[in-house]
């Protein structure tokens, strides 16, 4: 297709390359990064995902060979053939990435007349069943290469045999493993080698496709509808590497406030003020230590964003003040489509500055949700993400503490927005088709950039839709899952490979939000949640309530044991949130993450890690009181036994049946952690100034621990403390300060939970 490479040009880091029928370009951004791109749409990028010049001052050199160019850094080697056929290689010549010369030749080919159905339907299908797409590439497979990361994609972890699609859906049946779409389109995938490993990110926000092997075993292929074909190969030594490199490119997620980590109480239906204010002493009473309650499209007047339904909330700045003084902030719901209705302000505003999504014909494009018809602000235009920013101000006057942005793929319930509807790119016209897959992202940048500026604060957005790069702008939640065990189970893989993703800060809506939950299936999902950067139960309006009192004494007590596990872990979370801010590294990870070496877990889908420290393996099966459990190498203790007769602690490379009561869910801590706690609280900031817990556990180990006011950004100007942590082989512990700019804990207090605990 590219024809045989004719000559090429170096500028700088980046060398044109002309082939016979194409001009295409590889530029050196960071020794670990390459970017290959042809413009087959623009010459520039256009990406959403990456902004400002991530190019770094990179020595590399460019040889020509006989029938190739070699293209070398501190880290990679690139070999560029005729027809762009590229390999990559680490620095010692291990081929890490080559591009596929063989002939495609599907496992399968389906019967005649479904190709016949998928032509008619438009798609480029060869007789064998080849899809093809005018986007494309095509690269070998090796037999152990795993795929991980692809956003918030249903199934397992390990991506390798199944497809996807690219193409933000809200769909409310109950999410299937074989899904191709879901809410989020992450083009970023990871492969792990046996050896080696690199990253792809693929930024076209066209309609895309990622088949991981399902075609041939031979071959991956990803692709889209149309745009560039623009890419980013990453190399590195280990994952985590790939995923800072990945992080630096498209951004990192900022430190949230303190608060956000705290457990949140949702549902659609809490629906007058009454509720609220029961729901606020209900918590308190019953001991469940809770920072956020939200209000759901119930709290507007006829689903009309920035309104308050004032029958039902008659004061709802007294509402939000009081719930405030009771440590509980409002987080309040914002759809993107505005209610098509004469003399509402936000749709009347909208369309005199012609701020709505057109049809071609130069009329508004109008479809239907929650309001009934309803119009689409162009998130893509920059004075659209700046009016719909300031206008956030209705909610901040009103004391609002966060922003849950939902229905952004953009959801419609009159039939899909046609592909030719006219949205804005920045300063050009541009196409639905190009825009969907980034009208959440860019949404979530309006409301993260008007709240900044509003408040001054570090804002508190979740979204439901994303693009790469999301993590930036918004946290997120995996959507309208079902009280099923299986999405409980779902929920792990999902949440990783968000993280494998960049999107650091997830979580899943506790006890399901479709369907009803038992209380069973209530437990072992705080169990999992309690984990979860997002903590938060959620439901839906026409399923039963699950505020966990509903369900007996036995359910209420375990419930709050999670919770205020979660409460004592805060200051652990929180030192996540800030590495993850320096690294790109998730809160919640696979185990795959940090022991890739290891091929017990490249396929486990019911165990994770909370940062470095923490292995999680929690009860996914209704009626199961024990599980097997991998514990990678090292040693590990058991979280919930010291002090008992018997501790537990267990040498990792093997597997244990352990006991997993419903009270319990088995957690195990690595030898040589230092886990930074807090005091019990109901809320963060009951305790003004609480003091610094740290439970040392036997073996050598550190750990950076950071400390600010938990609120604004006063920490980028230097205001936070940092210490380190470190313990020696008789587990002395000493405290450095690594940075002073905040204040000093009243206290710490040192605790050993397994001194007296040898090894087994
Ligand atoms: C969507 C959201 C859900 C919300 C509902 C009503 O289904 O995913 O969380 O409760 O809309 O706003």
């Amino acid at each position: 297709m590219y024809g045989r490479l004719l000559n090429y040009e170096q500028k700088g880091q980046t060398i044109t390359l002309r082939y016979e029928n194409q001009t295409a370009r590889i530029q050196v951004l960071t020794h670990k990064v390459i970017n290959v791109f042809v413009p087959f749409a623009s010459e520039e990028h256009r990406s959403k995902a990456i902004e400002g010049n991530k190019e770094l001052p990179t020595a590399y050199t460019l040889d020509r060979m006989e029938d190739h160019l070699v293209l070398t850094t501190d880290s990679l080697i690139c070999r560029i053939y005729d027809n762009l056929m590229i390999d990559f290689y680490d620095r010692e010549g291990t081929l890490l990435c080559a591009d596929y010369r063989g002939q495609r030749k599907p496992r399968f080919t389906p019967k005649a007349a479904f190709i016949e159905l998928a032509r008619q339907e438009g798609h480029d299908v060869s007789d064998t069943g080849i899809l093809n797409h005018p986007v494309q590439c095509v690269k070998q497979l090796d037999a152990s290469d795993c795929i991980y990361g692809l956003g918030d994609k249903t199934g397992v972890l390990n991506k390798r045999y199944y497809e996807y699609e690219n193409w933000n859906s809200d769909i409310p049946d109950p999410h299937e493993d074989c899904f191709k779409s879901l809410y989020k389109s992450i083009p970023f995938f990871i492969t792990l080698k046996e050896k080696g490993v690199y990253g792809i990110f693929f930024d076209n926000t066209f309609k895309s496709y990622f088949n991981f092997g399902k075609e041939n075993n031979q071959y991956y292929s990803f692709g889209s509808d149309a745009g560039n074909l623009d890419y980013y190969f990453i190399g590195g030594d280990r994952m985590t590497e790939i995923l800072e490199s990945y992080t630096y490119l498209t951004g990192r997620m900022p430190l949230p406030q303190k608060w956000v980590l705290g457990y949140h109480q949702s549902r659609w239906g809490y629906d007058d003020e009454k509720t609220f204010r029961e729901l606020a002493a209900k918590l308190r009473e019953l001991r469940i230590p809770c920072d956020a309650l939200h209000f759901d499209i119930d709290y507007m007047e006829r689903y009309k964003v920035f309104t308050w339904n004032r029958e039902r909330f008659d004061d709802a700045e007294t509402l939000l003040a009081d719930l405030k003084k009771q440590g509980i902030k409002a987080v309040t719901i914002i759809d993107p489509g505005v209610k098509v209705e004469k003399e509402y302000p936000m749709y009347e505003e909208g369309i005199g500055h012609g701020f709505f999504a057109k049809s071609p014909d130069g009329s508004v494009y109008v479809n239907k949700v929650w309001p009934g018809d309803a119009v689409y602000p162009d998130f893509g235009n920059p004075a659209v993400r700046n009016w719909w920013g300031q206008h956030l101000k209705f909610y901040t006057d009103l004391g609002v503490g966060g922003i849950w942005n939902d229905m952004n793929e953009p959801a419609s319930f009159n039939g899909p927005l046609p592909d030719d509807i006219v949205f804005t790119d920045e300063d050009h016209a541009s196409t639905h088709a190009e825009m969907h897959n980034v009208y959440g992202h860019n949404m979530a940048k309006a409301t993260y950039e008007g709240w900044k500026s509003l408040t001054g604060k570090r804002p508190f957005v979740i979204t439901r839709a994303c693009y790469g790069g999301s993590q930036k702008y918004a946290t997120a939640w995996t959507g309208d899952n079902q009280s099923l065990w299986t999405h409980l189970r779902m929920a792990i893989p999902q949440q990783c490979n968000l993280g494998l993703s960049g999107m650091a800060f997830v979580g899943t809506d506790i006890g399901g939000f479709g369907a009803d939950t038992t209380p069973e299936l209530l437990i072992r999902w705080v169990q999992v949640g309690c984990f979860s950067p997002l903590f938060r139960n959620h439901c839906a309006i026409g399923s039963m309530n699950q505020e966990p009192w509903l369900f007996g004494e036995e359910t209420l007590a375990i419930y709050r044991k999670y919770v205020n596990l979660r409460y004592t872990l805060l200051p652990y979370f929180y030192d996540l949130c800030r590495e993850c801010e320096q690294t790109g590294l998730p809160i919640l990870r696979p185990l795959v993450l940090h022991y890739e070496n290891d091929p017990n877990v490249r396929n486990i889908n019911d165990e994770f890690l909370v940062g470095r420290q923490l292995l999680v393996a929690p009860i996914v099966e209704q009626g199961a009181r024990k599980r097997m459990v991998y514990l990678p190498e090292g040693v590990w203790y058991d979280y919930f036994t010291p002090g008992n007769e018997k501790p537990q602690c267990y040498q990792g490379n093997q597997y244990y049946i352990v006991d997993a009561p419903l009270d319990k869910c088995p957690v195990f801590v690595k030898a040589g952690t230092i886990l930074p706690k807090a005091p019990a609280q109901m809320y963060v900031g009951e305790i003004a100034d609480p003091g610094l817990i740290l439970d040392v556990y036997p073996g050598e180990g550190s750990c950076v621990h950071y400390h600010d006011n938990g609120e604004d950004f006063a920490y980028r100007e230097g205001a936070y403390h940092e210490y380190l942590f470190r313990t020696d082989k008789n587990g002395e512990l000493q405290i450095t300060k690594l940075h002073e700019g905040y204040h000093d804990y009243p206290e710490i207090t040192v605790r050993y939970p397994y001194r007296d605990v040898s090894e087994m």
